[in-house]
C-alpha cells in the first residue's frame, strides 16, 4: 500500500544550471555521470539522456564501500548491458580510481581512430563528470587529476574561465563538474535522498523519513535490522503487511525504541531519539552497506 508522502523541495536555479550544462557538454567528447551505488535510480537525473544526445558514457558507481556488493554488482552489469562503459569506486580510499582513464580511453577509442584517420592522431579528447549534489563529483575529479584542490566551483552565478586537467596523455577533464537535480516528482525519490544525505532532512518530518527508511530496510534487509534492533517478527500485528509503508514504519520504530531503551521521563517512548539514532546508524553503514534500489525495480 502507497503513502500519500507530502514531500516539498526544489532548489533553485534549475534551469539556469540546465542551460549551463547543455552548453558545457557541447565541449566534450563524453559523458562521465557519477551515480551513488547506494541508490543508482534516484541519484540520477532523467534529462541527462536528452542533454547528452549521442555522446559516449560512462556510468561512475560511486560510494561502492557504503553499498550492498551485490546488488553493486547487478547494477554494474546492468548498465553494461545498456552500453554504458561503467566503473565502480570509493573516492575515500581511492579504490576503482586507476580503471578511470583506461575505461574512458576504450569509451573513445573509435573516436581516436576517426581522428587518426583525418590527420589528428594527435588531438586530446576531451571528457566531463557530471552527477547531482553531493555524489562525490569535486572528490573524484580531484583523485583522477592527482590533486588535493578545492572543490571546483560550478554554482549558478560563479564565472570562472573553463580549465581542462590532464587525466592521461591526450585526454583532458573538464575540471568544473556539471550539476544535475535529480528527479523531484516522485517522493521515493526525494526520501532516498534524505537518507542517503544527498538533501536534508527537513524535505518531511524525522520521524516520518526514518519510520520510512526502517520500512524499507525492514524488506530488504530483515536479518540486520533484526539483529542490531532486536526486532521479532513475531511480535507485529496480524495486519501489519496490509499496512501503508509509514505505518509499518511506526510499528517497527516504536519496537525498536523499547528495545533500544530510548524512554522519556514518564517511561514514553522516545521516538525522536530512536528516529535520529536509527538516520545516523544508517548514513555511517552502522547497520550495514545497503542498496535501496535494484535493476528488477527499475523501468529502465
Ligand atoms: P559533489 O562535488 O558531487 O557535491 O561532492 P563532493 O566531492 O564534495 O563529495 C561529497 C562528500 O562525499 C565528501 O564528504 C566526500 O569526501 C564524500 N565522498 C565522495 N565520494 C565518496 C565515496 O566513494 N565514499 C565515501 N564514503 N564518501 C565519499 P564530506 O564529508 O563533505 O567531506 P570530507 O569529510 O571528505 O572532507
Amino acid at each position: 500500500m502507497t503513502d500519500d508522502l507530502n514531500i516539498q523541495w526544489y532548489p533553485g536555479h534549475m534551469t539556469k544550471t540546465r542551460r549551463m550544462m547543455e552548453e558545457e557538454i557541447k565541449l566534450v567528447d563524453a559523458v562521465c555521470e557519477l551515480i551513488d551505488a547506494r541508490i543508482p535510480v534516484s541519484s540520477r537525473n532523467p534529462d541527462l539522456d536528452a542533454i547528452c544526445g549521442t555522446k559516449p558514457r560512462m556510468v561512475i558507481l560511486n560510494r561502492i564501500d557504503m553499498a550492498d556488493p551485490a546488488r553493486t554488482r547487478a547494477w554494474a552489469e546492468h548498465f553494461k548491458a545498456l552500453g554504458y562503459s561503467v566503473i565502480r569506486t570509493d573516492c575515500k580510499s581511492r579504490k576503482g580510481i586507476s580503471d578511470f582513464s583506461p575505461a574512458l580511453n576504450r569509451l573513445l577509442a573509435e573516436k581516436r581512430r576517426r581522428y587518426a584517420e583525418r590527420g589528428m592522431a594527435g588531438k586530446p579528447l576531451k571528457a566531463m563528470v557530471v552527477g547531482i549534489p553531493n555524489v562525490g563529483k569535486s572528490t573524484f575529479i580531484n583523485q583522477v587529476a592527482g590533486r588535493k584542490g578545492a572543490k571546483a566551483e560550478n554554482r549558478p552565478g560563479v564565472t570562472r574561465g573553463k580549465q581542462w586537467v590532464t587525466v592521461d596523455r591526450g585526454l583532458l577533464l573538464l575540471d568544473t563538474p556539471g550539476i544535475l537535480w535529480p528527479k523531484f516528482e516522485d517522493p521515493e525519490v526525494g526520501l532516498r535522498l534524505a537518507w542517503t544525505g544527498a538533501v536534508k532532512d527537513d524535505i518531511l518530518d524525522t520521524e516520518t523519513l526514518a519510520a520510512r527508511l526502517l520500512a524499507q530496510l525492514w524488506q530488504d534487509y530483515p536479518e540486520a535490522v533484526q539483529a542490531r534492533y532486536k526486532l521479532d517478527g513475531s511480535l507485529l500485528p496480524a495486519d501489519f503487511s496490509d499496512q501503508t509503508l509509514s505505518a509499518q514504519g511506526f510499528v517497527l520504530m516504536e519496537l525498536a525504541a523499547k528495545n533500544r531503551g530510548f524512554l522519556l521521563p514518564g517511561a514514553a517512548l522516545d521516538l525522536e531519539r530512536a528516529s535520529n539514532v536509527l538516520l545516523e546508524e544508517y548514513r555511517s553503514c552502522k547497520l550495514g552497506c545497503f542498496t535501496l534500489e535494484t535493476p528488477e525495480a527499475s523501468h529502465e
